[in-house]
């Protein structure tokens, strides 16, 4: 399996991960749910009305943390927005519960994808293993 490939699986089986973003020099993190391999890049959805939204705008450096079975993945990166139709019908045909709140076209919901990063996973018994995107 390639790189992207496990760590979308990870995200997906961890069930849910935490997103961390700035807002001038607070921190801010939060818990999302939403993965999505395509294209062979990892996209994550949220709505642009979000104060996420704004964040990742003016910095889209981001760091991602999920934990599941003794083993955590730890993702710093960068996203880069991508409003390609096909990838929100995607991401709706995937997590059908998502069409409760958003639309491809209702001008709020917002694909964005890991444009470059490292990503690297640790547990406490093994060596960390580091994956560059
Ligand atoms: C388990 C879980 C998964 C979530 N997944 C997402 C998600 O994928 N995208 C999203 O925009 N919000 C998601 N949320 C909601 C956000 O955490 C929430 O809207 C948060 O307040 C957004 O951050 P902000 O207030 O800084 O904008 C999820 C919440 C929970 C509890």
């Amino acid at each position: 399996m390639e790189g992207i490939e496990r760590i979308c699986q990870f995200l997906e089986e961890a069930g849910a991960y935490y997103l961390g973003t700035t807002e001038g020099d607070q921190p801010r993190v939060r818990p999302f749910g939403t993965v999505l391999l395509y294209d062979g890049r990892l996209y994550i959805q949220t709505g642009k009305v979000k104060d996420v939204s704004k964040q990742i705008a003016k910095n889209p450096k981001v760091e991602i943390c999920a934990f599941k079975d003794g083993k955590w993945l730890r993702i710093a990166g960068v996203l880069e927005n991508d409003d390609n139709r096909d990838v929100k019908v995607a991401m709706l045909e995937k997590m059908p519960s998502l069409g409760r709140m958003y639309s491809p076209d209702d001008g709020n919901m917002q694909m964005l994808y890991l444009k470059s990063g490292k990503a690297t996973f640790s547990s406490f018994t093994e060596a960390p293993e580091t994956i560059e995107i």
